[in-house]
């Protein structure tokens, strides 16, 4: 065999597989079939989205809060196209970033399609239709997925578009229509309202960020209500959309069968993500597909072929970068004989609207519906001094704890920061903490995460200080 293993794309699962794989003494390929390295996340997912949310807050606060905190400025403007490129730069050095740890590591990274032969054999196929072919005794399938497209929306890629042209706009909007009021529609959908475009969302479900507990998604509609101005169609659903010349006309249809047409400019698709195997060969190697297209792993992430694992986007569970990054490390750890471990339930999600919103664990919804008794502590940051001072006081910390042992079950937050807070929450819970533990846990004042404390207080015994 020429590989120990082959790792088949390059995002946060792929590249991070390879680098385990290559630190635990495996002699390792990844193959990727865009010169530029990182996958989605790099390239036109995580990265770039959170250059342009940062790019677009600070925006948002010059033209907005700065005067409430003594600062004067004049003739504010938006230069979309420093914007945009800044985002370029900030991709092209994440990226060389990667570049410099496969060199590292020394794996052999293979520009090209990668697909495979049969299950010990992969062709890599250049842009210029140039082939490789060589033995791996192992592979990983990283190669992530794409945005979801349906039928009665023809997307032209110019006026109605995924998050991919969403990244590269050269004008503001005036009027985006988003359709799917989920983490790409209200991150994507910020950025543009926040540069003054008005923001129509339509989602098919009654509340946006569904797949979180209802409390935050309820918050953060109020919030980009007030905030940004966002129209929001809830239970709402598209029946077709149209291009007529430089406009996009949707159609929809909401729960009380009345019908609807918007007008806008332009229109986000962002009804959630497909798997990607598209010319992988996985028939050649025996490997099945689920009922979604899916590539299907057990427990250990291994498909039904020996020696073939998935991983990340490409295979069930949440579409997230650091999810991806897990599994990758598992299945190198697992190639070299050790026993990994994944604990999905404490894999946090966050959503990167300002106010920001994160979680882990169990929502109260889930809760109930499995029957488990639990109490619930609430801290809002309005009665939060550090959140006074920074004037970000909309949002709430909630933990929930089993009611009869305290351990924490879930953490919900919505507000500033919480981004970053979340980590303390999963740390706790990883080490099965109960509320009680970190109520007692001095937390630096004034800072934001003393709201986990305080909502760690109020579900202990009623004991918030503040509230
Ligand atoms: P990917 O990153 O999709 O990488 C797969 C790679 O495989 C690609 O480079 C592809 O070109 C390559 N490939 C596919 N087929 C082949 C083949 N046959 N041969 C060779 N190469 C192939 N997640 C977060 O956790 N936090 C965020 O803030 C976040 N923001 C996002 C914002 C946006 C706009 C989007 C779209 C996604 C965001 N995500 C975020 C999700 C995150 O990007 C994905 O969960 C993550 O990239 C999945 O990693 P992956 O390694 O499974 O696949
Ligand atoms: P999503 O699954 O988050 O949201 C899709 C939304 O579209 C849902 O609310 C759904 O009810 C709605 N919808 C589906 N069909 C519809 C229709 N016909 N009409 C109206 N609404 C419809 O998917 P999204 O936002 O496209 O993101 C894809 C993936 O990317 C997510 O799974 C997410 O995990 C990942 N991502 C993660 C980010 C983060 O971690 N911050 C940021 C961006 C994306």
């Amino acid at each position: 065999m020429q590989y120990d293993v082959t790792v088949i794309g390059s995002g946060p699962g792929g590249y991070v597989a390879a680098i385990r794989c290559a630190q635990l003494g495996l002699k390792t390929a990844l193959v990727e079939k865009y010169t530029s390295l990182g996958g989605t996340c790099l390239n036109v997912g995580c990265i770039p989205s959170k250059a342009l949310l940062d790019s677009s807050e600070h925006f948002f606060n010059a033209s907005h809060t700065f005067q409430e905190h003594g600062i004067e400025l004049k003739d504010l403007q938006v230069n979309l196209g420093q914007m945009i490129g800044r985002k370029r730069e900030v991709v092209k050095q994440t990226v060389a970033g990667i570049d410099y740890l496969m060199k590292k590591n020394k794996i052999d990274v293979k520009t090209g399609m990668g697909s495979f032969v049969d299950k010990n054999t992969i062709k890599v196929t250049g842009s210029e239709g140039k082939e490789e072919t060589f033995q791996t005794k192992n592979t990983i399938i990283a190669t992530g997925s794409k945005p979801m497209a349906l039928p009665f929306i023809p997307q032209d890629k110019e006026r109605i578009i995924t998050s991919t042209e969403a990244l590269e706009l050269k004008e503001v909007p005036k009027h985006l229509i988003v359709i799917g009021g989920g983490v790409i529609g209200m991150e994507l959908g910020s950025v543009y309202g926040r540069l003054g475009a008005k923001v129509t969302v339509v989602e098919f479900l009654d509340r946006i960020i569904p797949g979180m507990d209802a409390a935050l998604g309820k918050e953060l509609q109020r919030v980009l209500k007030k905030q940004l101005g966002f129209d929001l169609k809830l239970s709402t659903k598209v029946t077709g959309v149209e291009r007529k010349g430089d406009e996009v006309v949707v159609r929809a249809e909401n729960k009380k069968g009345e019908q609807l047409e918007i007008t806008g400019d332009y229109c986000l698709v962002s009804v959630g993500r497909s798997p990607y195997t598209q010319g992988l060969g996985l028939e050649k190697a025996g490997v099945k597909v689920d009922e979604r297209g899916r590539v299907a792993v057990d427990d250990h992430l291994r498909t039904n072929v020996a020696g073939i694992y998935a991983i990340g986007d490409v295979v069930k569970g949440a579409m997230l970068a650091h999810k991806a990054e897990e599994e990758g490390i598992f299945v190198a750890e697992t190639i070299a004989g050790q026993k990994p471990h994944i604990n999905y339930n404490l894999i946090p999600g966050v959503v990167y609207t300002w106010p920001e919103v994160a979680a882990v664990g169990y929502t109260e919804e889930q809760l109930k519906e499995m029957g488990r008794e639990f109490k619930s502590g609430s801290f809002p940051f309005k009665a939060s001094g550090r959140a006074r001072a920074s004037m970000d006081t909309d949002g709430f910390v909630k933990v929930l704890a089993d009611k009869q042992t305290d351990e924490i079950l879930g953490v919900h937050m919505i507000g500033p920061r919480t981004a970053d807070m979340i980590a303390e929450a999963v740390v706790a819970m990883e080490f099965r903490a109960s509320a009680e533990d970190v109520s007692r846990m001095s937390h630096a004042h004034p800072t934001f995460t003393e709201a986990l404390k305080e909502a760690c207080l109020a579900a202990t015994e009623n004991r918030a200080l503040h509230i």
